[in-house]
């Protein structure tokens, strides 16, 4: 499913340490590409494809463990469910962006592009909020001793698309939205 690695990687629930995964590859670093096309593209296949390609395996495992340990008292009920609203979300934006904001972007702006640039930080907004509550489904991202395999690849899964999705909007906000709001 993941890439195995032994690369370290930040981990958002330590601030920021340094921690070792052994099943996802380490994040690409955070020296974006300088021109608008590059950066642009880069948030689409780093992210937008990456997302689109792991939340319904994230989906899947999660159906798989809720269903098969629905009798454990730590056993991530509404995992799937939250995540299919987190992935529906989460195309609509994507869509928006790939359709009209990055064209817009691309195309030199103009004044008006405040208004979709304000609409989706907003919508950033609110991913931070479902992954908090993500990250409250499953306990942090950890699975309990003894969890079966599938359970450990879900938290990592999980762990995973909360350091993506957040450097996805950081890249967003921070980078390619930020010269056209100043
Ligand atoms: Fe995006
Ligand atoms: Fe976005």
């Amino acid at each position: 499913m993941y890439e195995e690695t032994s690369a370290p990687i930040p981990n958002p629930a330590v601030g920021g340490a340094a921690i070792r995964c052994a099943f996802f590859p380490p994040p690409p670093a955070n020296d974006a590409p300088a021109d608008v096309k590059g950066l642009i593209d880069l948030i689409l296949t780093r992210y937008h494809d990456t997302h689109r390609r792991e939340l319904p395996q994230a989906i899947a495992m999660a159906r798989k463990v809720e269903a098969v340990h629905a009798g454990d008292a730590e056993c991530p009920r509404g995992l799937a469910d939250h995540l299919a609203f987190m992935a529906d979300d989460l195309e609509s934006h994507q869509q928006r962006e790939e359709q009209v904001l990055f064209p817009m972007i691309l195309g030199g702006g103009s004044p008006m592009i405040r208004f979709p640039i304000g609409r989706m930080m907003a919508e950033h907004a609110d991913v931070e909020e479902q992954l908090v509550r993500l990250r409250a489904l499953t306990h942090d991202h950890s699975a309990p001793p003894g969890a079966c395999a599938t359970w450990r690849a879900l938290v990592i899964a999980c762990r995973k698309l909360d350091f993506d999705l957040r450097e996805h909007m950081r890249l967003e906000n921070e980078v390619l939205f930020e010269p056209f709001l100043t």
